[in-house]
């Protein structure tokens, strides 16, 4: 127990800046982020359109780096580390989902969930194997050999899920993952969602636009302008759809 008293926050920003240099004009999209996200919490991240939501998922994800302030991923400063180190920590410690799903359209829903298998050393039968177990969590194992054209936008998030599941990462990031769904399947997808972080404890951060998905979420952070302008923890959640 003291050891994982000991441990540091998963995600810890101070100061965090983001400026883009836009054809001379400087697009400052992060103005000074202090947020701190603790192993097993469920965040949503709100706010109007270009107010640095994606901006800073990106510098979470290790996808991009701040221009000033400081990020440690699990205690690691991550600015630091190299490009192929960093696609190693992508893979084993992180899970990403998009509005988009961004499935390979040409590979099987089983296809797509074994690739970051792969990219971890696994094959095989063990790999079919896991992806396999992903895809029944999901709820979609007897899906697992149709291609992304042949499934419904929801069924294609629930394999962009099962993908970002695969490789039992620490932490889930999801940027809109329901903005291109129907409601009912925005709340289904939000309840594997759930499930995932209650069942397996999974760290969970979601962008949305939308109030109703953020309930989802017991903790709301509301980013304006590039800057964090409410985080506020609620006792309960909606429940598991
Ligand atoms: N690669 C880039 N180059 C220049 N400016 C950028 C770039 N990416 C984002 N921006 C700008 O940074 C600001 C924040 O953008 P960001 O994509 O983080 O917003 P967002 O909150 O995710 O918006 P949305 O809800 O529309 O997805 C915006 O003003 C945007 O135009
Ligand atoms: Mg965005």
């Amino acid at each position: 127990m003291e050891a994982a008293a000991n441990r540091p926050p998963l995600v810890y920003c101070q100061g965090l800046t983001k400026v883009y240099p836009l054809s001379g004009v400087e697009v400052h999209a992060l103005r000074g982020v202090d947020l701190r996200v603790e192993r097993g919490e469920m965040v949503a991240i709100m706010g109007p359109s270009g107010s640095g939501k994606s901006t800073l998922m990106h510098i979470i994800g290790c996808m991009d780096t701040q221009t000033s302030g400081s990020y440690l991923l699990d205690g690691v400063d991550v600015s630091n580390v190299p490009e192929k180190e960093l696609a190693a920590i992508r893979n084993k410690k992180l899970g990403f989902v998009f509005q988009r799903y961004n499935l390979l359209p040409r590979a099987t829903a089983l296809y797509n969930v074994e690739l970051p298998l792969f990219y971890a050393g696994i094959t095989g039968s063990a790999a079919e194997e896991k992806a396999r177990a992903a895809l029944e969590q999901v709820g979609i194992l007897h899906l697992a050999d149709h291609l992304p054209n042949q499934m419904s936008g929801g069924q294609q998030q629930r394999v962009a899920i099962a993908r970002a599941m695969v490789n039992d990462p620490l932490l889930i990031l999801a940027d809109e993952p329901t903005g291109a769904l129907d409601t009912v399947s925005s709340a289904e997808v939000m309840g594997i969602f759930q499930k995932m972080h209650e069942e397996r404890g999974v760290t969970v951060i979601i962008i949305t636009h939308e109030p109703h998905i953020a309930e989802f979420c017991r903790r709301r952070v509301i980013l304006r302008d590039g800057r964090i302008v409410g985080d506020k923890t609620f006792e309960y959640s909606n429940p598991v759809a």
